[in-house]
């Protein structure tokens, strides 16, 4: 049988529980694909930490290089975060011919035309399922499951900590900044919460659905930001009384005039479905021509959700390494590459 190895550049909430997932799930992953598949080596920044590595003989390094320059690494999962500092790793391991797994969205949003050509170059894979809405499969049924349609417009809850904030504010009482700091603890939060409350994490989802789903030219420059720090108690209490809930929502809109795109804080009536979408859970209308209205819930943030997300790619990458498809772009969800990173 043969066995795919994988390097993993990080080893934080997403990391570990990727390794988790691989070893409980390892029977099942192997009858899906028909190979073993083992992590060689894990990427950190402080040696020195305590880590559980559930019983796995997992090399720790703080040296990328002998991950991305590893002849034995196949597949390296970048779940490590960041974008000066990341980008020019993944650009390194695609040269080297590794498939590339990322939860990265930062990246994604900004530099996924880059790293698309790359990987085409290069004819690796590049996957990102887990880089919006966590566990949802939202990418893939955006790419495969409504090919056939032409998406008019998307919206929704895209961020766990903003939604787990506004709802515990709501429900429990609880003040800002202890409720931040559960949702960090809890593992939801990027490593600079900023992104999450100010709306950018959720902007930067947004951009990534709108470029996959409009195919469409779009900058994330262009996305109207606006996240929750202004909306206090009072706000939330004032809006309960007259039956409405506050939530953080994008919407992306695609017209003959083009595209879009805003994420702010919304009145929405209770009985409006996302007003149920509760803690770090997500929510996302897709609207198709010929579909209609379709709905993806699922949890958005945290250990397991995400890591499922990527290991479901990385057994994508597994399927296309035995069947001798990888790089082409009939398997891999494809990043318009008339796109490019930052506005000229
Ligand atoms: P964590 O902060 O928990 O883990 C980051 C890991 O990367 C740590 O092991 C850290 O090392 C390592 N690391 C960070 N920077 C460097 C560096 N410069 N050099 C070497 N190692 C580094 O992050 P998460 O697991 O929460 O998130 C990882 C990625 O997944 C991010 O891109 C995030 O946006 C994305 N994501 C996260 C979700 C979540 O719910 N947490 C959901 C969806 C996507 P050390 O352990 O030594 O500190
Ligand atoms: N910080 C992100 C969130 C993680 O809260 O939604 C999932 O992308």
């Amino acid at each position: 049988q043969q066995t795919i190895t994988v390097g993993l550049l990080g080893l934080g909430t997403v990391g570990s529980g990727v390794i988790e997932i691989l070893r409980d799930h390892q029977e099942q992953i192997q009858h899906k694909t028909g190979c073993a598949v083992t992590i060689k080596s894990a990427l950190v920044s402080d040696l020195s930490k305590p880590r559980d590595l559930h019983g796995e003989a997992i090399q720790l390094t703080d040296r990328y290089e002998d991950i991305t320059r590893d002849a034995d690494i196949d597949v390296i999962v970048e779940v490590m975060g960041g974008i000066d500092h990341t980008l020019p790793i993944l650009l390194e391991a695609i040269e080297n011919k590794k498939h590339i797994v990322t939860a990265n969205k930062d990246l994604i949003a900004q530099h996924g035309a880059a790293l698309y050509e790359a990987s085409q170059q290069h004819q690796t894979d590049l996957y990102y399922e887990a880089s919006v809405a966590g566990g949802i499969p939202i990418i893939r049924s955006i790419i495969d499951g409504l090919a056939s349609d032409r998406i008019t417009k998307m919206m929704g809850i895209v961020n766990g900590t903003t939604n787990y904030i506004m709802t515990k504010m709501a429900q429990d009482g609880v003040d800002f900044d202890t409720v931040l700091k559960e949702a960090q603890d809890l593992g939801f939060a990027e490593a600079d919460p900023t992104a999450d409350v100010d709306g950018l994490d959720a902007a930067r989802k947004m951009a990534i659905l709108s470029i996959l789903g409009f195919s469409m030219p779009f900058q994330l420059d262009d996305v109207e930001v606006k996240g929750i720090r202004g909306v206090t108690q009072d706000d939330i209490r004032y809006a309960e009384e007259l039956g409405y809930r506050i939530k953080l929502i994008g919407v992306a809109e695609h017209d003959e005039a083009g595209v879009a795109v805003s994420v702010e804080p919304c009145l929405l009536p209770v009985q409006h479905p996302l007003s149920s979408v509760n803690d770090e859970f997500n929510a996302v209308y897709v609207y198709g021509e010929a579909v209609g209205e379709t709905m993806f819930y699922g949890p958005g943030a945290g250990k397991l959700p995400t890591a499922t997300a990527v290991v479901s790619d990385l057994i994508a990458v597994v399927k296309n390494i035995r069947l001798g498809t990888t790089g082409t772009d009939q398997v891999q969800p494809q990043f318009p590459n008339q796109l490019k990173d930052k506005k000229e």
